[in-house]
């Protein structure tokens, strides 16, 4: 195997068993899930980059909509269309094995979570989703930001991150007005980050244990208190 190879395995084994694949809590889950009822009962909702549908699934079921999940990961696709099947919402809920960048029918909901990458840094994705939100739609979106000024080995894992006020603005620029603005609180991120750990963990080989030692170090030695992850709610301006 290969590096690449041995970070894939370690990077499914880590989402394998998480509802998110992102430091979101159940709360947090419940109440965005609220925030996002579609303006009328005919609402589609869209999520590019879905993972394995979760959040997806819990707006359909929850607002009786239907929608489109849009990913590349045949994996999580997979547990997705199970996750659908089990709850009834095949009929309504279809997981398509696609580009994200190439989807352009629009809907009432469009979720975007940790996914930002796709287009490449948050303003081109931000100016994609608004070309794929309804008038009247909501858009969820939420990615990384510094909370704090990162030293050099932080920077150099994450790049150059907006601070919040920044995203927010950049979420304006792209033609939205910010309904709602908030961050990840450490326990949501210390949850997924052991949950993701535990993960890697299970894969029970030297190369795995020495992985998540070395996630671990990152995090509590570097990026703990200084990336944060923002949560978006916008509508078209
Ligand atoms: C960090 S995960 C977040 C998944 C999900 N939104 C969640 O919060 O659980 C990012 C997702 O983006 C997907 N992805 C990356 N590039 C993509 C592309 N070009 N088109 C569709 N999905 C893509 C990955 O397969 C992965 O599932």
């Amino acid at each position: 195997m290969t590096q690449d190879d041995d970070l894939r395995t370690y990077g499914d084994a880590a989402a394998a068993d998480l509802t998110f694949n992102c430091p979101l809590g159940e709360a947090r889950a419940a109440d965005l899930v609220e925030r996002l009822a579609p303006p009328a009962p005919d609402g589609r909702a869209l999520d590019l980059g879905c993972g394995s549908g979760e959040l997806l699934l819990r707006l359909c079921e929850r607002h009786g909509t239907s929608g489109d999940g849009v990913d590349q990961h045949q994996g999580d696709l997979a547990r997705a269309r199970r996750g659908a099947r089990e709850r009834g919402l095949a009929g309504r809920v279809t997981f398509h094995e696609t580009d994200a960048t190439a989807w352009e029918r629009p809907a009432t909901t469009v979720v975007n979570v940790g996914a930002a990458h796709i287009w490449g840094d948050a303003a081109t994705a931000l100016a994609a989703l608004r070309d794929v939100t309804a008038p009247a739609g909501t858009v969820l979106f939420a990615d990384g930001v510094y909370e704090a000024s990162p030293g050099a080995e932080v920077r150099e894992i994450f790049g150059d991150l907006p601070d919040l006020a920044t995203l927010a603005r950049t979420a304006t620029d792209a033609g939205f007005r910010v309904r709602h603005a908030a961050t990840s609180t450490q326990s949501e991120w210390d949850d997924f980050e052991s949950a993701w750990r535990a993960g890697v963990e299970r894969v029970g080989t030297p190369g795995a244990r020495r992985f998540a030692d070395e996630r671990r170090e990152e995090y509590l030695g570097g990026y703990r208190d200084v990336v944060g992850f923002a949560w978006l709610v916008l509508t078209p301006a």
